[in-house]
């Protein structure tokens, strides 16, 4: 399928604005059926979940439909999946229940090109005695390479904690071969998909991720995010519940329970997904439905997930990168040519090697002052670290940091140049 921006864009009310947003890395635009789902949530079954009265069933059966929509979305079984407010959150959480696993001298590597959401939880386990090796990314090219680690790992290695794809640069890392190297050391991984997850098809358990991490409200959905955890591990690690409640995956460790009408927003999502892929309705596949006999009569509440479900997912995102690849070149191109400006990273626009977001620096012009000139043009892009804070220390720039235009599969070829024309009067 081809991507056409005329059919996506009336999905995301929120673009009906004079501004362009070119910050989608920090949250995307939200799509209308996830509103309208919250919405009819609240509506029609905001009752307590877990009694015999039908609306309390109908209300249980939509929550545990949200989390089925997650797992389709992350390529696993609804019981892998946990919910939170945020990444950070869920990942301050699985460090805390982690912990036990590890005994003083063990060692954890974590990536210096990561999110803080994914670094810090695991250096504060130091106090622990816990020793943290940093990961480093190539010095040229900023990404990080499997082969890189390898020197890293010794037998004392429990975890590593590293990034799908970077949130400041867009480099889409090797996940496979990083989890086959980690796991032949007997290690597990811990892999930020944030950056990556609005761009490309989730596959958590053909990559064999142990956990797998990403937040709904940068691709398309409500501000909540979801956690893959392997089953055995979920049942394995303590919860951070209630004592009554350990045997609970994965409630154990959804401590005051996920936040309900957004998690049945979270099957708006698909909505979304099935409009741009479904072609005439197919008998085989059930939609998300509604009705809590139909969902109850499954584990759960569950829909079953339908190998065409996921091929459709794939060939969506399949379309989504072909199509950012030609939005994101010209971008490169206008800052490839420009002597003044510094590209983070990778400067091509290969859809194999990055996502459409973008950092650089212009020589004689620092990152805010840049993009506050651009605030004059109606167009949201951003300057700073992203909280990717040790990867800025080490490049060593100044307090204003990067200068990031981060586009998503609703911007479009227009929009792009309009930005560059905005760019080369700043940059004049
Ligand atoms: C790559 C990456 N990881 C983690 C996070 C933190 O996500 P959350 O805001 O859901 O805690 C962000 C947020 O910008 C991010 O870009």
């Amino acid at each position: 399928m081809k991507l056409d921006p005329s059919s996506v864009r009336p999905f995301f009310p929120g673009l009906e604005s004079d501004w362009i947003y070119m910050d989608n890395a920090g949250g995307s635009q939200i799509a209308r059926p996830v509103v309208d789902r919250v919405q009819s949530y609240l509506l029609e079954s905001n009752v307590q979940h877990g009694a015999s009265y039908e609306p309390s069933r109908l209300a249980t059966a939509r929550v545990a439909a949200g989390v089925q929509a997650v797992a389709d979305f992350m390529g696993c079984a609804h019981d892998e999946v946990v919910l939170g407010p945020s990444t950070s959150m869920l990942l301050k959480n699985l460090a805390r229940s982690i912990e036990s696993e590890f005994v003083p001298g063990d060692e954890i590597v974590v990536s210096r090109c990561d999110h803080e959401a994914n670094v810090g939880p695991w250096v504060d386990l130091e106090k622990k005695g816990v020793k943290i090796v940093f990961w480093d990314p190539n010095p040229e090219t900023l990404e990080l390479r499997s082969e890189d680690l390898d020197p890293l790992l010794t037998r004392r290695t429990k975890l590593v904690a590293f990034t799908h794809c970077s949130n400041l640069i867009g480099t889409i890392h090797d996940v496979q071969a990083v989890t086959h190297r980690v796991r032949s050391h007997g290690a597990m991984t811990c892999i930020d998909g944030v950056a990556y997850a609005p761009h490309r098809c989730l596959d958590v358990e053909a990559w064999g991720a142990d956990f797998y991490v990403f937040s709904l409200y940068k691709t398309y959905g409500p501000h909540c995010a979801a956690l893959y955890g392997r089953r055995d591990l979920l049942h394995r690690l303590p919860g951070i519940n209630h004592f009554f409640l350990e045997e609970e995956v994965p409630y154990k460790f959804q401590p005051g329970n996920v936040n309900y009408e957004l998690t049945y927003g979270l099957t708006g999502i698909w909505d979304y997904i099935d409009a741009m892929t479904r072609g005439p309705q197919t008998t085989d596949e059930p939609r998300t439905t509604d009705d809590p006999n139909k969902a109850l009569s499954h584990e759960g509440g569950a829909v079953a997930l339908t190998s065409s479900r996921r091929s459709r997912l794939a060939s969506f995102y399949d379309s989504v990168s072909l199509y950012e690849e030609s939005l994101v070149e010209p971008l490169l191109a206008l800052l490839r040519k420009d002597s003044r400006i510094t590209i983070l990273g990778n400067p091509d626009a290969s859809r194999n090697a990055r996502v459409p977001t973008v950092s650089f620096r212009v020589s004689d012009l620092d990152s805010r002052s840049f993009v506050e000139q651009m605030d004059e043009f109606k167009i949201g892009i951003r300057w700073g670290d992203f909280y990717a804070r040790r990867l800025v220390d080490k490049l060593e720039l100044d307090a204003t940091g990067v200068i990031r235009v981060s586009l998503v599969h609703y911007n479009t070829a227009q929009e792009v140049e309009q930005l560059l024309e905005a760019m080369e009067s700043v940059l004049q």
